[in-house]
């Protein structure tokens, strides 16, 4: 199916990215937020970015003008009835997505698709909320959603084959790398990523490494293009506590749970490169 209009619901970091990619991209993008003003906050947001872009010459000022003007704004949900494709990137909670996805079952056109980025949450559970779940997938964008190319597609119980290959085709026309998967715990990055950088931050009091020696010996020892305490610096250390306590909910394996380490640091506020002080200090907060 051609998607001419595409919907994104929660316009916070996530959304606005993806809100992003999809008028750079030339297409007509409906964003909603909980009230006017977040809209507002968040285009501006894009418009800002968009503009860093021109004054870098990877973009036309015309070309910058149009992108922004195919964004536009509403608080409500009636609005998205001409939608082809809607994007959920509200909180991270069941409840509000299952309520959000019946509300849009009510209000999107039967051959919608509606897709959630959801990270750690069933796409099956949401689906199931609907009475459309053959037309639901995850579509799983990764921070910043305009800079990583990875968008993982992601079949829930129910789906078919039809919606999943419009997902997959409308992730490669904004520009991203798109790959299939089953609606597992995790799916497939975070799967791998989470309890391989749980690891490390064990290693660091087992071996008594320190972040720095840590991060070299993964750079060179390993080929990765960046050590792990800077990483989950840069992902934001609550960040990876919550993803990793959602995955070990749900698989129980050992591996997934967060180190304590990192939840005492979670704890003290030390949150990584956002609150200026991780593993590392950050003097730009
Ligand atoms: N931040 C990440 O690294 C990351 C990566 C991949 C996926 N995700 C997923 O993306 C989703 C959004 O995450 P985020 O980091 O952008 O969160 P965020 O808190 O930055 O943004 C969420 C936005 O949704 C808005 N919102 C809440 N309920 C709404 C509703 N009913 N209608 C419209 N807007 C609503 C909020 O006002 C907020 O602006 C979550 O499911 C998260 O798991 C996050």
């Amino acid at each position: 199916m051609e998607v001419r209009k595409v919907g994104v619901i929660g316009l916070g970091a996530m959304g606005a990215g993806i809100a992003q990619l999809c008028v750079e991209a030339g297409v007509d993008t409906l964003g909603r937020e909980v009230t006017p003003e977040l809209g507002e906050k968040a285009r501006d947001r894009i418009g800002h970015f968009l503009t860093r872009k021109v004054e870098k010459g990877q973009l036309e000022q015309g070309a910058r003008d149009e992108a922004v003007g195919l964004l536009s704004l509403t608080t409500e949900l009636d609005d998205f009835a001409d939608c082809d494709l809607v994007i959920e990137a509200i909180v991270e909670e069941l409840e509000p997505k299952r309520e959000l996805f019946a509300e849009l079952d009510r209000t999107c056109r039967p051959e919608a698709v509606l897709a959630t980025n959801t990270s750690a949450l069933s796409v099956t559970e949401i689906a199931a909320a609907t009475t459309r779940p053959e037309r639901v997938v995850g579509m799983h964008f990764f921070n910043p959603a305009p800079l990583m190319p990875l968008v993982e597609i992601v079949r829930a119980e129910l789906t078919a084959d039809e919606p999943f290959e419009t997902a997959f085709a409308f992730g490669e026309r904004i520009g991203k790398t798109p790959i299939r998967c089953n609606d597992t715990p995790g799916f497939v990055v975070n799967r791998v990523l989470i309890p391989l950088l749980n690891d490390c931050i064990r290693v660091l009091d087992e071996a008594r490494v320190t972040p720095e020696d840590l991060d070299l010996g993964m750079k060179n020892g390993a080929g990765w293009p960046m050590g792990p305490c800077t990483l989950v610096d840069l992902v934001g250390i609550d960040v990876h506590v919550h993803a990793s306590e959602a995955l070990y909910e749900k698989t129980r394996e050992p591996r997934m749970a967060p180190p304590p380490r990192l939840v005492a640091m979670r704890n003290a506020g030390l949150l990584g490169r956002k609150s200026g002080r991780g593993f590392y200090r950050y003097d730009n907060v």
